[in-house]
């Protein structure tokens, strides 16, 4: 462990969950499992720089050895500009990853990050920049300890995203990953987002998602507490029930290619999201009026058209419009003929499936 200074840089995707993660035991351990569609284009890219702490100039007084050693280290910067709002969060992730990379306190880090969509775009970019930011902690750990394999390295990468927002344990890798235990799906864990391993329908190739913008305010109630809110929630016990039987449904989906099966599955389960923050307590609402018109407007084109074309919901108000790539064409002009009047500036983001973080 003698690497003085050097730096790393990753991108890291945010990913859409397709059965949603919504509840968590301590630890960030899901109530339920999840699958999501790693994205492409909605990205964080960050860079760590690091240098080890000059402790040899400390050792003679051992008061500043102390507070050298005693304290993580780092700056923050965000889109080149020092962002001292984000500060506490990472402190917080570092906090909870020091035990699994105990050498986090013998550097000082710089850590600068840019997102490839709008910030304050009411896309959340804790799944992508945690993810990207637990790639940089891993390149220093096998830097550290060169013989790690790439699969520890991915897994354990997952590991630490997790514990700094659940979600972005799925970030890590592509093209649709599953986070949670499920009896049927080998490999799976509740400690970190593993790849699909069954076959996946070319109907689901390059899947498209295009992120419509309806509101970019930031939510009145937060994923944590709406993550808490599940504790004591009337339907909680059946939601997470629910979940399992979802993502059973996929996999006979994602092997069978058949899309009218899979709308009803990702449909319900944005819904039934949305339902749980309706019917907690307190309850509370994060869809908006152009939410509604959005979904119906969906639900209308597809029954005319027959075209595939189904939403989704994060913890918010914006609605990602997911279809296969052999429709795009159509659906793109549905969506700026009748769609894009319902986002805010006419905001919206082309999407697809993608393949993971990467080291830049
Ligand atoms: O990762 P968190 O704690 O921000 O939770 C995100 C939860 C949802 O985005 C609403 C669903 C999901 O599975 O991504």
């Amino acid at each position: 462990s003698d690497i003085q200074k050097g730096n790393f840089e990753w991108s890291a995707p945010s990913n859409i969950a397709l059965v949603k993660y919504w509840g968590k035991k301590d630890n960030q351990i899901p109530a339920n499992p999840s699958v999501s569609f790693t994205l492409n284009n909605c990205k964080t890219i960050t860079k760590l720089a690091f240098e080890k702490k000059d402790t040899s100039a400390s050792l003679s007084v051992s008061t500043s050895l102390n507070a050298t050693a005693k304290d993580f280290s780092f700056d923050l910067l965000f889109e080149g500009k020092s962002k001292e709002d984000f500060k506490p969060k990472i402190q917080k992730f570092l906090e909870r990853i020091e035990v699994y990379l105990p050498f986090l306190k013998q550097y000082h880090f710089t850590i600068d990050t840019q997102n490839t969509f709008p910030h304050s775009s009411g896309i959340a970019s804790s799944a992508s920049g945690m993810a990207a930011l637990a790639m940089n902690f891993m390149s220093l750990e096998k830097a550290l300890n060169p013989e790690m394999t790439d699969d520890y390295f991915f897994q354990k990468a997952s590991f630490l995203a997790r514990l700094g927002s659940g979600s972005a344990c799925r970030s890590v890798k592509g093209k649709v990953v599953v986070w949670g235990n499920q009896a049927n799906i080998e490999g799976s864990s509740d400690l970190f987002g593993v790849e699909f391993p069954y076959a996946i329908h070319d109907n689901f190739k390059n899947y498209q998602d295009t992120i419509l913008l309806v509101d970019k305010g930031e939510k009145q109630v937060s994923s944590t507490v709406g993550h808490d809110l599940m504790h004591n929630h009337p339907y909680a016990e059946r939601r997470f029930a629910q979940a399992h039987e979802n993502l059973d449904q996929l996999i006979a989906i994602f092997k069978s290619g058949n899309l009218d099966e899979f709308i009803k599955v990702v449909e319900s389960e944005a819904l039934t999201l949305h339902a749980m923050m309706m019917t907690s307590m307190p309850y509370y609402i994060l869809m908006k009026p152009n939410t509604l018109q959005i979904i119906n407007a969906i639900w209308k084109f597809r029954n005319e058209t027959q075209i595939p074309v189904c939403f989704t919901l994060d913890a918010g108000a914006n609605v990602h419009v997911l279809y296969p790539e052999n429709v795009s064409e159509k659906v793109l002009q549905f969506i700026q003929d009748e769609l894009v009047v319902f986002c805010q500036n006419g905001q919206y983001i082309c999407d697809k499936i993608g393949d993971g973080a990467i080291a830049l």
